[in-house]
């Protein structure tokens, strides 16, 4: 079965699967099977019901009877018949067990997995998470929000941010939230104001600046001496001294994100050993901490990244914590959604160009961001089988803009109507998507075993001008 299965990996590998070499196990319906995601086993039919070994869903893969993309039990052929693309699919599975991962890998000490909201804050995967126990990063009213209507535990609530106004930070007293991650001494006030106008107590963490190079893209790198995000560490003890003494505060913990799409150690050891130095100063000054987030930022595989195993990310983090006694938090927001999602794109038009082959497809940087905006790289695939080729081409979106431009330089074998895949696009996808050019919201489609659900329906035009006179 597992020869057979990797005798079909070159044309995997065409399909652009070569690189995904990790694996996670689950369940999958009610019958149990296992697979690699680059090369499931040749004879691998999704009717089957008599397997014996744990099923691995990591993302879509070809059916082995005509080589099409599937997801989870779907094929991604019927998601576009039946709703039409361009448009967002979700696989719960991995979703639920990127989550359950990260949760476990803490196991042994008092943790909470706070999922970074602006990932993707699509009501129905919040809910899944909520479901879970998970907590939430947020970083806006809207986000606080839309966890809310989820079911969210506003306990388990921290809340991010720059430039949180005074509304907002009524809104999270009143609703309770587990902490402020205060970003400046400018804020601290503030929320001590509203605090004692509410006569509520705001409990407080300092995100502190750690000024560490994360190694990823500068767009994403939110620890450098000169980001605008959290206070330098040499202010957090003075800061510290002075929330104790403002009124309605209570310093609950600290708290550091260092940035995105972080794929080695390194950085997040430094940060850690930062953190924890100023905790043992804190606890000098008699100030005791009820936890330490150490903010989000683990990468995952778009192209042929290596990113980190959260084991050994924990394996690596758990002995600096053996003398704490509070809860350890995290804000994982990519590496629970990134992998979880597609997006799925119609091939419009075929266009020769001095020196360049343009495929034109439907979905726009309107739609997905992350190449124009930090020259992200994202697989894209055929969903049907994929034809032999050498033949490079550049896939170009819609809009107006020359920076529409969503992946250069494929080798592809691609026709007018073929569908193609855009693959891990859970996070930072459809949450930075825009209506630039009259261009409506897409719709987003979960995927569970063999169910689809519509959990964010396709816009009209009629949505485009509903909030403008008419
Ligand atoms: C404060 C904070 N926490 C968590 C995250 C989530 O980061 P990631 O999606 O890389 O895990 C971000 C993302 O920018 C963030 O700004």
């Amino acid at each position: 079965m597992w020869t057979q299965g990797w005798a079909l990996s070159a044309s995997w590998r065409n399909a652009g699967f070569s690189h995904r070499a990790s694996a996670c196990s689950g369940t999958f319906g009610n019958f149990a099977l296992f697979f690699h995601q680059s090369c499931p086993p040749s004879n691998f039919s999704l009717t089957q019901t008599a397997m014996s070994r744990p099923l691995t869903v990591f993302g879509p893969y070809r059916s082995p009877t005509d080589g099409t993309l599937m997801l989870e039990s779907v094929s991604l052929n019927e998601v576009a018949e039946r709703y039409g693309t361009p448009c967002y699919v979700y696989s719960q599975s991995v979703l639920l067990q990127s989550y359950q991962e990260y949760r476990d890998a803490f196991q042994s000490l008092d943790t909470l997995v706070c999922y970074a909201v602006k990932a993707n804050a699509n009501l129905s995967l919040l809910r899944l998470l909520a479901a879970q126990g998970a907590g939430f990063d947020i970083v806006s009213g809207g986000e606080l929000f839309r966890v809310l209507q989820a079911g969210g535990d506003p306990r388990r609530i921290v809340f991010s941010g720059v430039a949180k106004s005074r509304q907002e930070i009524d809104e999270a007293l009143m609703a309770g939230i587990l902490c402020f991650n205060v970003e400046s001494a400018a804020e601290l006030r503030r929320l001590s104001e509203r605090a004692t106008r509410l006569a509520v107590t705001a409990p407080v963490s300092l995100r502190v600046n750690p000024e560490v190079d994360a190694r990823t893209h500068p767009y994403i790198a939110t620890g450098l001496r000169t980001s605008k995000f959290g206070v330098p560490a040499t202010d957090a003890l003075a800061l510290y001294r002075e929330a104790k003494k403002l009124p309605h505060l209570k310093i609950v913990g600290i708290d550091c994100h260092i940035g995105s799409q972080i794929t080695t150690l390194e950085p997040f050891l430094e940060a850690t050993d930062k953190i924890l130095d100023l905790v043992h100063q804190l606890a000098e000054e008699d100030i005791h901490l009820e936890h330490i987030d150490l903010g989000g930022g683990v990468g995952i595989c778009y192209r042929d990244e290596n990113p980190l195993s959260l084991s050994d990310y924990a394996s690596a983090l758990k002995p600096r914590f053996s003398q704490f006694r509070g809860r350890l938090l995290f804000e994982p927001g990519r590496r629970i959604v990134g992998n979880a999602g597609l997006l799925l794109t119609r091939v419009e038009y075929l266009k020769s160009i001095p020196e360049r082959q343009l495929v034109i497809v439907d979905a726009g940087m309107n739609d997905l961001m992350r190449p124009s905006l930090y020259q992200a790289w994202h697989e894209i695939v055929p969903v049907d089988a994929p034809r032999k080729t050498d033949q490079k081409v550049d896939i170009v979106g819609p809009v107006c803009e020359s920076t529409d431009v969503l992946g250069t330089e494929r080798v592809l074998d691609v026709q007018a109507g073929d569908l193609l895949a855009i693959l891990s696009c859970g996070a930072y996808g459809a949450s930075m998507s825009s209506r630039y050019n009259a261009r409506p919201l897409l719709p987003e489609v979960l995927v569970n075993g063999s169910l689809t659900t519509v959990i964010r329906r396709r816009e009209t035009y009629a949505d485009l001008i509903q909030h403008e006179l008419p």
